[in-house]
Order: structure tokens, then C-alpha cells, then sequence
């Protein structure tokens, strides 16, 4: 007999090491959340952000077109831009060097008179930027496999149960700190074994845990169940006539931090996570999305439920978790892979557990 597969050791939830090197050789190398794309509706619209510890700036130029910049002058590394706003030119505060939207070089008082000077050949440094149905993702690595190659079939699938995709703006974000690795909450993320003892509102009021399943594609997780048989058991009002997809739950986990997750009445909801300054932070972020004032009035309501049932539920979870793995009573236990799948396996941390090793091993 095979012994079973056991689960991480607890230094990679723990050792800053193996946390700097996450930062460089993985979450610099993936696909990660920006924003939205309502957020730079306008010619020279922006906001800011970071990735694994970069600052970052998407901006849509006079062409239309969007663009993601490492928010750093190319004179002498002041930063350009704070928060979000609109902006004619980009202008960097200290010493007024003014670039375009596109991120070329314009001018900067008395650069000219510089023997040699080319203007031409300076440029803000670009990051690679998917749309994805209006979802903006960058990654810092420029020769990345586009998304559609990372996570097959996820983009079609989505709009398929999202028909109102393109017309959704945010209505909600709400903003988690934990006091946990990342890994942690992800993983925590990603199975429903835990979720009939602790999260009686979701697994009773919005899902059927009897057909709930995971199964990895790609490098996406994917998550499928139904709502209750009853429809008096749901905690909202939903309309089975209205699509073929109206009685489903289904989420697209993207490694290594985001999820489409659509509620049965089609209802799209997401989680994205950056990571803290310490090994054992993270800020999740539940966002909420809705095209009509109706479906804005059940995003609200659903914000709320959630953040006071799973959200919770589930920060006392990792917090706990993280203090486990810093006890010296803790081996790693074998992970419950019922060949048959289902609601009770472990299949999606397995495969979680190895694309962090296949990214951060060869490092170590
Ligand atoms: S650092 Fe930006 S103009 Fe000098
Ligand atoms: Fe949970």
C-alpha cells in the first residue's frame, strides 16, 4: 500500500524565506487582479495598486487603449501617481519630467540641453494587462503564457453564466485582514470539506453541498454545485426561468489569487487576495457586481450576509490555522483524496499544494 499523500510542510506557511521567494518566483509570474475596468472608463482615467510588492498604475490613453505601468519615474525613481483619478498628461512631482498616456517621454525642463539627450528613448516600463470580460489581470512577467493558455475554457464558461458580464460595475468591495499566510486562506478558499460544520448559511441557504465538486483545468480550480431543491431554502430571491444556468453555482479559481464566483441566479461575485508585508498577512477582498438596480439590490444583501456568515466563519478558520503551524506538536496529515471526488475531498489542495511546490522548490 501506497502511504497517503500528506500536506505541506508548515514552513511554507511560516518561513519569511520561502515568503520572498512566493513574491518573486511566483505571484512576479502569474496572473493577478488589477481592477476593474468601470475604474478607467475615460481617457486618462487611473488607479493605482501592488503586486507583490511592486507599485503598479493602469491608465487608458487618448486611444482608448489600456495600459498597466510600474508606477516609477524613468529620471530618478520618484513615484508618478497616488490612488486614482484622471490625469491630462502624467507629470512626476519631482522635478516635472511629463510623459504621455502611452507612457513615452514629452519633456522635462532644460532635458535638451543635454549633450546627447534622446528624448525617444525613454519610456515608463509597461506590464502586461488581460481583459478578461472587463476583469483587468497583469502580470509582471513579460513572456507569461496568456490567461486563455494558463486557464482553459474559463473565459467562454464564465460568459456563459454571467449573460450580463459585459454591463457589470462593482457595487461592493468588502476588505478582509487576516492574520494568516496567504496559502492558508486560499486553501481554506478552495475545498468545502470544512463547509457543512461551519458555514451553515452558504451550505443550506445558497448551495447544495451534495453536488458540490472541484476539479482542477488548467491552472484553474473549478467548482460546481447546484442551488437547493427548495426554493424557499435560499437565502434570496432567485428566477430558475430566466437562462439555462440560473439553478447553478459554479466558480473559476485562477492560481494563485482570484475567483469568479457566480451564485445560482447568476448573481457574480469575486475574492481576490495580496499579500500583507509579513509572511502571516493577507487582505482578502469580497467584490460585488451588478448591472441593474435590481441585481445591485441582491449583490447589497448578499455582501452583507456573506461578510457576517462565510467571510467570518471563515477568519476564525485561518486564524487558527496559522497558529497551528506554528505549533511544534504539528506534523502535516494525509489528505482525504476520495477517488470518486465530491463535496469531502481533498483533490483541490492537492493540486494547490503543487503548483506552490513547482514554483518555489527549485529556489529553496
Ligand atoms: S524623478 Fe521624476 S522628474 Fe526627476
Ligand atoms: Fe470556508
Amino acid at each position: 500500500m501506497t502511504e497517503p499523500l500528506k500536506s505541506l510542510d508548515a514552513r511554507y506557511y511560516v518561513d519569511p524565506a520561502i515568503f520572498a521567494i512566493e513574491k518573486q518566483h511566483l505571484l512576479a509570474t502569474t496572473w493577478q487582479f488589477a481592477g476593474h475596468e468601470s475604474q478607467v472608463k475615460n481617457p486618462g482615467d487611473y488607479f493605482t495598486f501592488s503586486i507583490a510588492g511592486e507599485n503598479l498604475f493602469c491608465i487608458r490613453d487618448r486611444e482608448g487603449n489600456l495600459n498597466c505601468f510600474y508606477n516609477v519615474c524613468q529620471h530618478r525613481a520618484h513615484e508618478l501617481v497616488e490612488g486614482e483619478g484622471n490625469a491630462r498628461l502624467l507629470i512626476c512631482p519631482y522635478h516635472t519630467w511629463t510623459y504621455e498616456l502611452s507612457g513615452e517621454l514629452r519633456m522635462g525642463p532644460n532635458v535638451l540641453s543635454t549633450p546627447g539627450f534622446d528624448r525617444s528613448k525613454i519610456c515608463l516600463t509597461s506590464v502586461r494587462l488581460e481583459n478578461f470580460h472587463g476583469f483587468l489581470f497583469v502580470n509582471l512577467d513579460n513572456d507569461a503564457k496568456p490567461m486563455d493558455e494558463w486557464f482553459p475554457g474559463a473565459r467562454e464558461e464564465l460568459a456563459s453564466y454571467v449573460p450580463n458580464i459585459l454591463d457589470l460595475t462593482p457595487v461592493e468591495y468588502v476588505e478582509v485582514f487576516e492574520k494568516t499566510n496567504w496559502k492558508v486562506s486560499v486553501e481554506n478558499y478552495s475545498e468545502c470539506y470544512h463547509c457543512s460544520r461551519n458555514h451553515p448559511t452558504f451550505a443550506n441557504g445558497v448551495i447544495k453541498p451534495s453536488t458540490y465538486d472541484i476539479q482542477p483545468q488548467g491552472y484553474c480550480l473549478r467548482h460546481t454545485t447546484e442551488c437547493q431543491d427548495d426554493l424557499s431554502d435560499m437565502t434570496y430571491e432567485i428566477d430558475l426561468e430566466s437562462n439555462d444556468k440560473a439553478g447553478k453555482y459554479s466558480s473559476w479559481f485562477l492560481w494563485p489569487m482570484f475567483s469568479f464566483q457566480v451564485y445560482p441566479g447568476n448573481v457574480l461575485n469575486t475574492y481576490h487576495w495580496r499579500v500583507g508585508d509579513a509572511v502571516d498577512e493577507v487582505i482578502m477582498y469580497r467584490g460585488w457586481y451588478a448591472f441593474d438596480e435590481k441585481s445591485e439590490a441582491i449583490a447589497r444583501q448578499l455582501a452583507v450576509q456573506d461578510r457576517d456568515t462565510t467571510v467570518a466563519e471563515d477568519i476564525r478558520l485561518v486564524e487558527s490555522i496559522q497558529r497551528g503551524m506554528n505549533s511544534r506538536g504539528y506534523k502535516p496529515g494525509p489528505l482525504v483524496l476520495d477517488p470518486n471526488g465530491g463535496v469531502n475531498s481533498e483533490h483541490s489542495i492537492k493540486a494547490l499544494q503543487e503548483w506552490t511546490k513547482e514554483a518555489v522548490d527549485q529556489h529553496l
